[in-house]
């Protein structure tokens, strides 16, 4: 068969939805206006921990404009029936005005609804809310672990450690980290009777359409939810949290569609977050740096009501290096917190911190270079399941990453560099994170005036899924780029897996490839049975079609236009459903995105400052359907990882379990003060085990390395070790 030209993959186009977002014509859930719309404001309770004595709103409700208050007096009870969705975690959600518990600080206790956000936000200023109230726990380091750790061994790890020449014993210890992307989490419900419209800023459209008709009893089908444009979500927006329940609970008790959009500070306590941790590391080695035992023991925080652990932070710790000996523990600590979730680069970036910390400290240990230690430890098969590696291209990006970032010029002795008051440092870290893949559907329609339209419910948080899906689209189909149009963000479009976990392109990506190679086989199929056209009798395999054009691949006079043929055939379109399914049964090979990232920073000798001076980043995620956009992930990433390194904590009052900086003036993220010189480069290379597209993901494994890279970038400029982030100023007094 001939080969599809390819024309838009590989190209570095910029968003196709570019302009409707920088001219402001992206519509965002909070920007959907619907007639006779109310407005919902929420309010939290201002205890951690305890019961609600009594709530007062009169006053409240004699506000101009003011039409309810809804709480757990006046609250209709609801079904809260079991979420068969995948987000479902071990407890029970959070039931909003269902009883009078409180369980964390800033939980939802009431909802003001009224004809204008002024005297919505007003009035609920003026509930009043009396509480019995305890002390709540809601420190990590003193709260006592769930008894049923997750475990894993291989070998016996203590032993190992005890007759290995080299030992090292160390604990990391990561920060509470919030999303805090740019977006606000809101949501607008409107009612119809029994049927229900939501629009929503979610990473998922089938996660709050799920939620919802769990909650209020109803048929999935009776529930639409439309989320064309996200700005921002890192993981937030995969779960549907309880305002979402709130605003539509809102809606139906005043009958009047309603929006409810969270505030700043109420993100900190609404929607989930990166989880505090603690890892404890245990390593072993011979005196040439082969690893012989590791040892994990991690803590991590969670809520009351629910248990939430990142599913990946055990993976690096049983696959990244070969080490005969592991044990791991992985406990979670119930606290008065409201529940974690996923943060970009989930579980892995946690690991990495931890376990590339602690191999920068064996280097050290052993006086060998880093990128040596590692590669001497580079494993032949993932020894988690003894399986093949799909691709594992780490050794490739350890060598070019050392290469283009000039490692080798680097006095391998900490503290051995300086620029005036300035300690000068570099570092590294390897990154990973497993190539997920779940099943999609599209819906592919090519008029006859050759524009085509796709459609699958996926989401677009930020990555360019717009675009990329458009690139793939238009090769397949053999279209120019401005006659594709993609869609997503509707539960009324075919299924579409979570936008998340970087398995959009491989899943999603797959399914729009499935759907425009049937429908373009479709119209092959109907020109050459067709006498009146030039392809009357080729070969269907011989064709190919390009800029809209089908021709005979090695003749290409010998073809005329998809218009030209739908119009002759009075075809108004054709049609196909695109799908993906991954195998079945268990996969016959390991499946991980690779990278490495070099950073060079610099200390101020006196403050502690620090500040990142260059970055390089380089990844083996697969093939690379869509260069600007993935360069626009990976810088992105490692402006992420700057903030996780050296920035970003959520700071709580643990006497009363308010969080102090819920705010983007005091939970500091980077700027562009903070951000250098960043650069990506992308290991050549499809993985056509993973998938049709032969995709890695890209989005999450490009943060991974970024921390601990820079965390061994301050040790070298300066002799210190941090083992805890953020690293701060006050880490790197004395220095
Ligand atoms: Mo990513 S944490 O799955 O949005």
């Amino acid at each position: 068969m001939s080969p599809q030209p390819q024309a838009a993959v590989g190209a570095p186009l910029s968003r196709v939805d570019g302009r409707l977002k920088v001219t402001g014509r992206a519509m965002y859930a909070a920007d959907q206006h619907v007639r006779g719309m109310v407005h919902a404001v929420v309010v939290d309770s201002s205890v951690g921990r305890g019961r609600i004595a009594s709530i007062d709103a009169s006053t409240a409700l004699a506000q101009d404009g003011v039409l309810k208050v809804i709480h757990h007096h006046n609250a209709p009870r609801l079904p809260y029936d079991a979420n068969p969705g995948s987000l479902n975690l071990p407890g029970e959600r959070l039931r909003v005005f269902q009883d009078d518990r409180v369980q964390f600080r800033g939980q939802p206790v009431a909802v003001v609804v009224a004809t204008t956000l002024e005297a919505a936000q007003h009035a609920a200023s003026l509930v009043k809310v009396g509480y019995d109230s305890e002390r709540p726990a809601t420190d990590l380091a003193d709260a006592p672990a769930a008894d049923n750790p997750r475990t894993y061994a291989r070998g016996d790890a203590d032993q190992a450690l005890r007759s290995a020449p080299v030992r090292l014993d160390m604990t990391y210890r990561m920060a509470r980290n919030h999303h805090n992307a740019m977006e606000l989490h809101a949501t607008v419900a409107r009612w119809n009777g029994g049927t229900l419209t939501l629009w929503d800023k979610t990473q998922w459209v089938q996660s709050p359409r799920a939620q919802l008709a769990a909650d209020f009893g109803l048929p999935p089908e009776s529930i639409r939810v439309l989320s064309p444009f996200v700005g921002g979500a890192f993981g937030n927006a995969a779960r549907a949290w309880p305002h979402i329940t709130i605003a539509a609970l809102a809606a139906r008790e005043v009958g009047r569609p309603a929006k409810l959009v969270l505030t700043r500070a109420q993100l900190y306590s609404s929607v989930g977050y990166r989880p505090a941790y603690e890892y404890a590391v245990r390593l072993g080695s011979d005196r040439r740096g082969r690893l012989r035992a590791m040892t994990h023991d991690l803590r991590s925080e969670t809520s009351r009501y629910e248990t939430f652990v990142d599913r990946g932070v055990v993976s690096p710790g049983q696959m990244l290096y070969t080490t005969p000996h592991v044990s791991q523990r992985a406990s979670t600590v119930p606290l008065d917190v409201n529940t974690p979730t996923p943060m970009r680069g989930p579980g892995y970036a946690t690991a990495a911190f931890a376990i590339e910390s602690a191999m920068d400290e064996l280097a050290n240990e052993l006086g060998m270079d880093p990128v040596e230690l590692r590669q001497r430890n580079e494993p032949d098969n993932d020894q988690s399941n003894d399986k093949p590696f799909s691709t594992r291209r780490l050794r490739d990006c350890y060598r070019i990453g050392a290469r283009e970032f000039g490692w080798e010029r680097r006095n391998p002795k900490p503290r051995a560099t300086r620029d005036g008051d300035w300690l000068i440092g570099t570092g590294m870290a390897s990154a990973l994170y497993d190539t997920l893949r779940q099943p999609a559907q599209a819906h592919v329609r090519l008029n006859a005036d050759g524009t085509a339209r796709v459609e699958t419910a996926s989401s677009d948080m930020g990555p360019g899924t717009y675009t990329s899906m458009t690139q793939v689209a238009a090769d397949a189909l053999g279209l120019n780029v401005r006659n594709v149009d993609f869609r997503l963000g509707d539960t009324d479009m075919p299924p579409a897996p979570i936008h998340g976990g970087s398995l959009t392109m491989a899943s999603v990506g797959s399914t729009v490839q499935d759907g425009c190679d049937k429908l373009r086989r479709q119209a092959i199929e109907l020109a050459v049975q067709d006498q009146e056209s030039p392809l009357y009798r080729a070969d269907a395999d011989d064709v190919v079609v390009r800029g809209g054009r089908l021709h005979v691949a090695a003749d290409p006079a010998r073809g005329e236009t998809y218009r030209r043929l739908l119009v002759r055939n009075r075809r108004t379109h054709l049609e196909s459903t695109g799908a993906y399914t991954p195998p079945s049964g268990e996969a016959r090979t390991s499946m991980y995105a690779y990278g490495a990232v070099f950073a060079e920073v610099a200390v101020d000798a006196r403050l502690g400052l620090v500040r990142v001076r260059r970055m390089l980043g380089v990844f083996d995620a697969g093939r690379i359907i869509s260069p600007k956009l993935a360069d626009s992930q990976a810088l992105g990433a490692m402006v992420g990882g700057i903030g996780a390194a050296l920035l970003e904590h959520t700071v709580t009052d643990h006497r009363d379990g308010r969080i102090v900086n819920a705010n983007l003036a005091d939970y500091l993220v980077p700027v562009n003060a903070d951000v250098p010189d960043l650069k990506a480069i992308y290991v050549d290379g499809r993985d056509d085990e993973v998938d049709p597209l032969g995709v890695k993901g890209l989005g999450e494994v490009v943060l991974v390395g970024v921390a601990p890279a820079i965390a061994n970038a301050v040790h070298h400029a300066t002799g210190r070790r941090v083992r805890q982030l953020p690293i701060t100023a006050e880490s790197l007094l004395g220095i």
